[in-house]
Order: C-alpha cells, then sequence, then structure tokens
C-alpha cells in the first residue's frame, strides 16, 4: 500500500536508499565482494564482447551499466534498444554475451531479442525485479534486482536497482578477469554513500518542489543537458519528467545543442544541467552559458568538488561511475513535483501501462 504517501511514485523515490542497502547485503560477503552464481561469472568470462538490450528507462540504465562495465572489466560493451534489435539484429562478436535488463521481465520487445539470441546459442542473463517474469524463465541465467514491488508507471528504484546490480556484476567480473581497478572499486564504500546521497537529496524535497513550480510547470518544454555519465543520465531525466508532466522534454549531450538545437531556446526556456563529469565539467559550463545568453532559465546540479556557488543544487561526493545513482533522484523529484502541483495522475500518466507486452 502507498502507506502515508500520496503517491507510490514518491514512495518508490524514497525507498531508494533502502534498495541499495538491501542489494549490499543480498549481494556482497562480510568483506563487501560481490558474490556471484558462478556459472555465472564463468559464462561472462568467456565473452569477448558484452550486448544490454532493453527499453525506455531500463535501456537508460543500461547506457550506465556501458560505462560501468568498460570502466571495470576492459570489455567493449554495447547497449541497443530492443526494440531494433529485434528485427535488425546488430553484428556480432565471435563471443558475445547478452545481457537483458527488464524491471517487469515481461517487456515484449526485449523477449524478441531473447528468442533470437537463443536460437543462436548466445548466452543470456536477465537482470529483473519479477523472478519469476518471462524474461526471466526464459534466459540461460537471472539475478534479482531485488527493489520490491514497483506500481507507479514511471520506473524509479528499478532504475537505481539496475544501475547498483551493474556495478556489483562489474566488480565482480573485473575481478574475475584479474583487473585492478575492479579490486580497488569499493562497492560498500560507495554503495553506501549513494544511499546517503540520496537520503540527501530527499530531504531536501521541497526546494526542488519549488524549483518544479517556479522553473518547469509554467513551461511547454525543458531540457536537460550533461556529458559523460551526464548525458545518459540526462535522457533518463528527460523520459521521467516528460513522462509524468506532460511538459515536452529532451535530454541532451551538452555539446551537441549548438549543432541544431539551441534554435529552440528562448527567454524562460527551462534548461537542467547536470555537472558530474570532471572530465568535461569546464566545457559544461561554456555550455551554459551559451543557453544563458539565448534566454535560457538553467538550473545547474553538480558534484561537491565542481560546484560553484551560484549552483542550484550540490550533490556529495561519489564514485564518477555511480554519480547517476544520487543525480537521477534529483531528477525523478522534479518530475514528480511538476506532475503532482499540475493535478495530474501521477502514479498513471495518460496513454501508458506499466508493462509493455506488445510490440
Ligand atoms: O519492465 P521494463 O523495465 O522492461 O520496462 C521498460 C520500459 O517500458 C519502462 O522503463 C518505461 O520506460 C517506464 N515507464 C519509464 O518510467
Amino acid at each position: 500500500s502507498k502507506g502515508t504517501y500520496e503517491f507510490y511514485m514518491l514512495k518508490e523515490i524514497s525507498e531508494q536508499p533502502s534498495v541499495l542497502r538491501h542489494l549490499d547485503q543480498f549481494y556482497l560477503d562480510d568483506k563487501g565482494e560481490p558474490q556471484i552464481d558462478k556459472a555465472i561469472l564463468t559464462a561472462l568470462a568467456q565473452a569477448d564482447r558484452l550486448y544490454i538490450f532493453a527499453a525506455g528507462t531500463s535501456y537508460h540504465a543500461g547506457l550506465v551499466g556501458q560505462a560501468l562495465l568498460e570502466h571495470l572489466t576492459d570489455l567493449p560493451t554495447e547497449v541497443g534498444l530492443a526494440s531494433e534489435a529485434g528485427y535488425h539484429f546488430p553484428m556480432m562478436s565471435k563471443h558475445p554475451f547478452f545481457i537483458f535488463l527488464s524491471q517487469s521481465g515481461e517487456t515484449a520487445d526485449s523477449r524478441v531479442v531473447l528468442q533470437e539470441a537463443l536460437k543462436r546459442k548466445i548466452p543470456c542473463l536477465t537482470l529483473t525485479n519479477v523472478p519469476n517474469s518471462t524474461l526471466a524463465r526464459e534466459a540461460d541465467y537471472t539475478m534479482s534486482l531485488e527493489a520490491g514491488p514497483e506500481i507507479a508507471v514511471a520506473s524509479t528504484k528499478a532504475y537505481t536497482a539496475q544501475v547498483a546490480l551493474e556495478a556489483i556484476l562489474a566488480k565482480a567480473l573485473g575481478e574475475q578477469l584479474g583487473k585492478q581497478k575492479a579490486r580497488d572499486f569499493s562497492l560498500r564504500t560507495n554503495l553506501a554513500l549513494a544511499a546517503e546521497g540520496i537520503e540527501e537529496v530527499i530531504s531536501d524535497q521541497k526546494r526542488l518542489e519549488q524549483l518544479a513550480q517556479k522553473y518547469l510547470i509554467p513551461s511547454r518544454n525543458a531540457f536537460y543537458i550533461g556529458r559523460g555519465i551526464d548525458y545518459p543520465l540526462a535522457l533518463e531525466a528527460a523520459l521521467k519528467l516528460k513522462e509524468v508532466s506532460y511538459i515536452q522534454t529532451e535530454g541532451f549531450a551538452a555539446a551537441e545543442l549548438k549543432h541544431g538545437t539551441i534554435s529552440l531556446i528562448e527567454q524562460g526556456t527551462p534548461v537542467i544541467a547536470l555537472i558530474n563529469d570532471p572530465v568535461t565539467s569546464d566545457l559544461m559550463r561554456g555550455n551554459i552559458q551559451e543557453v544563458v545568453a539565448r534566454g535560457a532559465s538553467v538550473i545547474t546540479i553538480a558534484s561537491k568538488e565542481l560546484a560553484k556557488p551560484n549552483d542550484d543544487l550540490v550533490l556529495p561526493q561519489l564514485d564518477y561511475y555511480l554519480r547517476p545513482l544520487v543525480s537521477v533522484v534529483v531528477s525523478q523529484l522534479l518530475a514528480y513535483f511538476a506532475s503532482k502541483d499540475k493535478g495530474l495522475d501521477v502514479d498513471k500518466p495518460r496513454n501508458l501501462a506499466k508493462s509493455v507486452t506488445v510490440e
């Protein structure tokens, strides 16, 4: 039940710190080492390339997983939209391994890819929140997201669980492949920091509601921009906002705006800028200036060590690759308040169902 929460979406957003702590308990031993089924690790370690397939929010979690997996395992990793790959199967390496991400485990588009992969004898692993679901039963291997039932149509805690589980998998595989980077990556510390960071963001929710009221609700459109790990995050943040608030929102690689889309910026267009990438943060500040000069109302969200005095929100320190775990919660809450304060049905946006079982 929703308990004291007005909507499931807020309840599920608020559960994210405990989801991360539970994943630590469920998948890590007392030394903080990942405990993963040997058969899965052995199969993964034989792959020369990983392929992730998913839809919607799970696809966006896959894009973060790609960065994590490549960083900790050095294995080239590709991410595909299941709906596209199903009928236009991508070129395969010699020893591919497929990972399916699906909250529901019932997404028809992903099932088409899975069926084709099984025909081709490609090993398949499903990460899902519903252990008995179709995608879990049909794949060779499965792992549980352990997020608890997600009722709101907008996916929130399943995203954070997916990113966390991808990190767990990446560390385990990296260690299996003898990578020092994987050994040095402290999952326990980072998951705990992420859980605390999410709690900080949630305790600041009044401020996020004010930002949503001031900048988002009056607008027909909005942009999220970011570079590096903030680019896939911008895609997810934009999907969340448009899905529940009906404000047309695009997620953009910040430097791409000037190649066309910047012509959409008008006086007062809200642009939410994500600044978590130390490599490109100076360039990102330049990209922000470009939209400010065209009249945009910019909300800046920055990691502590990259923050400037005028930033709207400063996020606590965290490993670069896991920063989406905290930043995404900012976008979830902005979306939630934009929808709720418009008087919309937050949990059941129009035209949508929780799981999409048609192609
Ligand atoms: O159950 P799945 O993770 O396979 O669902 C995939 C998408 O349909 C889902 O993430 C959808 O995009 C959400 N409504 C986004 O909030």
